[in-house]
């Protein structure tokens, strides 16, 4: 059995776990990050592509941005479609702020290579991971690792090990009141080889169903369906899906996405989920371990960033000036932003998807909503600011 020291533990190599272990070094406190997944599997494992303009400017603000500024791509705002119409939603004019297109896995592989370059302590391909005593001063994560048995002693857990990770888990009945609500639906998403054939992202509400044009770079184009929760994927051929596509983002003035070779696919669930508090005895939850919406919003990736960035600060003052304020604030600050984005994660998914059950009223209510949004300037406001992303710091509560 083997035996490390580090000051916090950190289960997960996700945004959420290597983001935290990057400003917990610059802050001069040490970090070892365990990760289930090998370093290819993080690296290639294909999510999120928006990046709030507060996530850019936070990777920014900590020297990871580098690639990002170069090959990330700058969106001034989105487009709505109904009935064959498009309509532009510009973030630029109404809120001086963009988004950047910037895969999930590129963020992961950057925030890897600078931990890596500063000689960051990452270790993959984890067996067992479990947390041990997390209810008292000196927790520790046992580790199975080629063969062996790991102690790693700490002063704090950051449970970074997304939605379906052990952290959450590992505390007893009644540590967290849970807040959750599963949708009737999914989104089939593909990327292809094709350059994109419109510089913003199309968030169509159809007949049949929502879907979503977006893209990853000048070459890759992402795209996605609204489908059936229980889809077999096998079920969708790569003709069927550029037929579907080709129907539901139809547009009258006979613009239509450009089709490739489809690189990827895959059924993403939609739930909307939170646990309050973020906090058990010295266990920290950040990110999807902690919560996760429905991916209308754009907001996961950008949440779990939030988190972490609240949870350095909160231990840099404990490390520098033994002051633990703000760790018995983390979970409150953070709740602020995350039950925001949960409110406009649910809004934007409720506006744009095909409900079975809906009743010809609510059918009605939702259309005259989104013609609401594409006439209103206000409205218009409203999106964007939280597309683009609130400030760090403030949040409205
Ligand atoms: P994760 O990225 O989930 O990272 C957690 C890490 O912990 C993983 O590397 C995992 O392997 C590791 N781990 C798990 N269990 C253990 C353990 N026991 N021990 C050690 N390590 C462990 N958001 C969007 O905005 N748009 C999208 O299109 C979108 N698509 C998504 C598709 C899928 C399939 C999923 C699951 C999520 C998607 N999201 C999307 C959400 C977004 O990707 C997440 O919000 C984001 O990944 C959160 O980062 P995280 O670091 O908190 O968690
Ligand atoms: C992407 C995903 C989203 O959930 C979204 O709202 C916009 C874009 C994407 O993967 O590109």
């Amino acid at each position: 059995m083997g035996s490390s020291e580090t000051q916090v533990g950190i289960v997960g190599a996700g945004p959420a776990g290597l983001l935290l272990s990057h400003l917990l070094h610059q802050n001069g406190i040490h970090s070892i990050v365990l990760e289930v997944r090998s370093r290819a599997y993080c690296e290639e494992r294909v999510r999120a592509g928006v990046l709030e303009y507060t996530s850019v400017e936070l990777l920014r603000g900590a020297g990871v941005a580098e690639r990002l500024d170069r090959e990330g791509l700058l969106h001034g705002g989105i487009e709505l479609g109904l009935d064959g119409e498009r309509h532009r939603i510009p973030f630029a004019e109404l809120t001086g702020k963009c988004v950047t297109v910037y895969g999930q896995q590129e963020v992961v592989r950057d925030l890897i290579r600078r931990r890596l370059a500063d000689n960051g302590d990452l270790r993959f391909e984890c067996g067992d991971v479990s947390l041990q005593q997390i209810d008292s001063g000196r927790p520790w994560i046992r580790v199975e690792r080629d063969g062996q048995v790991d102690e790693v002693r700490c002063d704090f857990i950051a449970g970074c090990d997304g939605f379906h990770g052990i952290s959450r888990a590992s505390c007893p009945p009644g540590a967290f009141e849970i807040f959750d609500r599963v949708y009737p639906f999914a989104w089939l998403g593909i990327l292809a080889e094709a350059a994109p054939s419109r510089d913003e992202l199309l968030y169509m509400h159809h007949e049949r169903g929502f879907a979503l044009y977006s893209m990853r770079s000048p070459q890759i184009t992402r795209l996605y369906l609204q489908c059936a929760p229980e889809e077999n994927i096998d079920k969708w051929s790569d003709d069927r899906i550029w037929s579907e596509l080709h129907t539901r983002l139809a547009c009258s003035d006979g613009w239509k996405p450009t089709e490739g070779r489809i690189l990827q696919k895959g059924i993403t669930g939609m739930r909307s989920f939170v646990v309050e508090p973020l906090q058990y005895g010295r266990l920290f939850l950040a990110g999807d371990a902690a919560h996760i919406v429905p991916p209308t919003g754009a907001k996961g990736m950008n949440l779990a960033f939030a988190d972490v960035h609240h949870l350095a600060k909160a231990l840099h003052a404990f490390y520098r000036k033994a002051d633990e304020t703000r760790l018995r604030e983390y979970s409150n600050t953070c709740l602020q932003r995350i039950w925001n984005a949960q409110r406009f994660s649910w809004w934007m998914t409720s506006l744009l998807h095909r409900f079975e059950q809906e009743s010809p009223f609510d059918r009605r209510r939702q259309l005259a909503e989104l013609r609401y949004l594409m006439s209103s300037r206000a409205a218009a406001t409203d999106l964007a600011e939280n597309y683009v992303g609130l400030p760090l710091e403030a949040c409205i509560g």
